[in-house]
């Protein structure tokens, strides 16, 4: 049920086709509890997580429930985040502490005093995806949106291996 009258910005609103969740799935331990901050039911995040037996908890801003004044206790932090509060997710993210891995764009990740200083002395790692990945803007009409200018990423914090991992997608497989 719909219960924040919280205006959205269109720019957030783009939505993760589940090929792009696969690659993260096999670095995340059998039987998690998993936190996914910025999604609703209807989030493939929540559907393919909750495929692998893992116990999903979905919050979302429509629900009234703002990622910045709500914890919820977990063994990971996974979705793909609002892009005009990229900054403060991160912020946010290591005051929690917990394992996390986020999707986003990697075009200006660390382009800024401020985006570098945040990262500068934390531990994370990044898993790059190969093709680029195609969002979409409605969960019951899931079309790709063409030409995506900009490649996507995971930034994790104790999740990955190593600190760069390069992932091949499958784009057939939405
Ligand atoms: C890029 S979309 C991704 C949605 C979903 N995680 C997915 O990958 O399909 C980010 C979502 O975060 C929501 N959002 C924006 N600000 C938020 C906040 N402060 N707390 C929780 N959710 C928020 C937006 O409305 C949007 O639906």
């Amino acid at each position: 049920m719909i219960v924040s009258s919280v205006a959205k910005s269109r720019d957030d609103e783009y939505y993760t086709p589940a090929y792009a969740i696969q690659p993260i799935k096999k670095y995340i331990k059998p039987n998690s509890k998993i936190w996914c901050p910025f999604d609703t039911e209807k989030s493939l995040f929540v559907k393919e997580l909750s495929k692998d037996g893992h116990e999903v908890i979905y919050t979302h801003i429509e629900y009234g429930q703002d990622f910045f004044g709500i914890d919820v206790e977990c063994d990971y932090i996974i979705s793909n985040p609002p892009y005009s509060k990229k900054v403060d997710v991160f912020k946010r993210l290591f005051e929690l502490g917990r394992p996390f891995a986020m999707l986003v764009g990697v075009v200006g990740l660390f382009d800024s005093i401020e985006k570098a200083d945040l990262f500068k002395d934390k531990e994370f790692e990044i898993m790059y995806l190969n093709p680029r990945v195609s969002y979409f803007r409605d969960y019951d009409n899931p079309v790709e949106i063409k030409g995506i200018p900009y490649q996507s990423a995971y930034v994790c914090h104790k999740i990955l291996p190593k600190q760069i991992v390069f992932e091949r997608i499958n784009k057939t497989m939405y």
